[in-house]
């Protein structure tokens, strides 16, 4: 029987973290590595995943970067190809790059309705597929870890009209179950975090305005913090989640119960 410490133990995994040069991403990169994974993150700018490579690695971690616009989907492939060319395998998928765009619903741009859409879903569709296909069905297992938000379950508190995030993030949550559906006879779980409200250059503008009174109406009166994602994405990459498929996990204080 293996103890339970060990359940958690990501000892010679490789993980892979799309949007990993900063925020949430690099805080759940960290985690994994800390528990033993070796790590491939990517970003567009180059100069922030150099600064997150330099951080993990004075943790011990080993990592390598990759610099490319994951919403352009036809260079997919050749960011999996070059990824198993340098590790042996692709044992855990955190997709976790993301983007907002706040507007009302009547003047929403259509550029931006695209941009989200293509990132938030389109994203980690063709990436999901390309890394099961090369990397995680051929060796019958697998770890996809979904960031989707609170935003997913819902619409917004007054003050806030971001319509394509919430509808990207709505689809994230599905698309978890579907793909959990399909993959389970490979042995490759698929879940979803719904994170809360954490500070994050993505949520900074919001949280000036609303920051107070958001922490006021969430049961733990707090926002996220810089490791309140930790456990939850290691134990949805480790064996400690191997029966747990489909499912999505709320860390949010608390904010979607009420
Ligand atoms: N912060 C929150 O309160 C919150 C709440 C719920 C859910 N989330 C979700 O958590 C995830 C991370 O958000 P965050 O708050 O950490 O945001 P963030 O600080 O803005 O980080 C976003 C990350 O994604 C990368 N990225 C953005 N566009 C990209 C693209 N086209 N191709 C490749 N990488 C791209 C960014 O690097 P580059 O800019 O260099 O590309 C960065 O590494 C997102 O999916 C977000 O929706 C956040």
């Amino acid at each position: 029987m293996t103890h339970v410490k060990n359940l958690f133990d990501l000892t010679g995994k490789v993980a892979l973290v799309t949007g990993g040069s900063r925020g949430l991403g690099l805080q759940m990169a960290e985690a994994l590595g800390e528990m033993g994974a070796k790590l491939v993150i990517t970003a567009r700018k180059a100069d922030e995943l150099a600064e997150a490579k330099r951080r993990l690695e004075r943790r011990k971690i080993i990592v390598a970067t990759v610099a490319n616009d994951i919403s352009n989907t036809a260079e997919i492939p050749q960011l999996v190809d070059g990824i198993l060319s340098q590790f042996d395998g692709i044992d855990i998928l955190v997709n976790n790059a993301g983007a907002t765009w706040g507007a009302p619903a009547e003047d929403y741009p259509a550029e931006a309705w695209r941009k989200v859409i293509d990132l938030n879903v389109n994203a980690m569709f063709f990436l999901s597929q390309c890394v099961g296909k090369k990397a995680m069905i051929p060796k019958q297992s697998g770890k996809i870890i979904n960031i989707s938000s609170i935003a997913g379950l819902g619409g917004n508190p007054p003050g806030m009209a971001t319509i394509a995030y919430n509808t990207s993030k709505g689809a994230d949550i599905n698309f978890t179950r579907a793909l959990a559906a399909e993959w389970g006879r490979y042995n490759i779980n698929v879940n979803a975090i719904c994170p809360g409200f954490f500070p994050t250059k993505m949520s900074a503008g919001l949280l000036d305005k609303l920051g107070d009174s958001i922490k006021a109406t969430t049961p733990l009166q707090r926002l996220g913090g810089e490791e309140d994602l930790k456990g939850t994405v290691v134990f949805l990459a480790s064996e400690a989640s191997r029966h747990i498929t489909g499912q999505y996990i709320a860390v949010d204080g608390g904010a979607t119960i009420c």
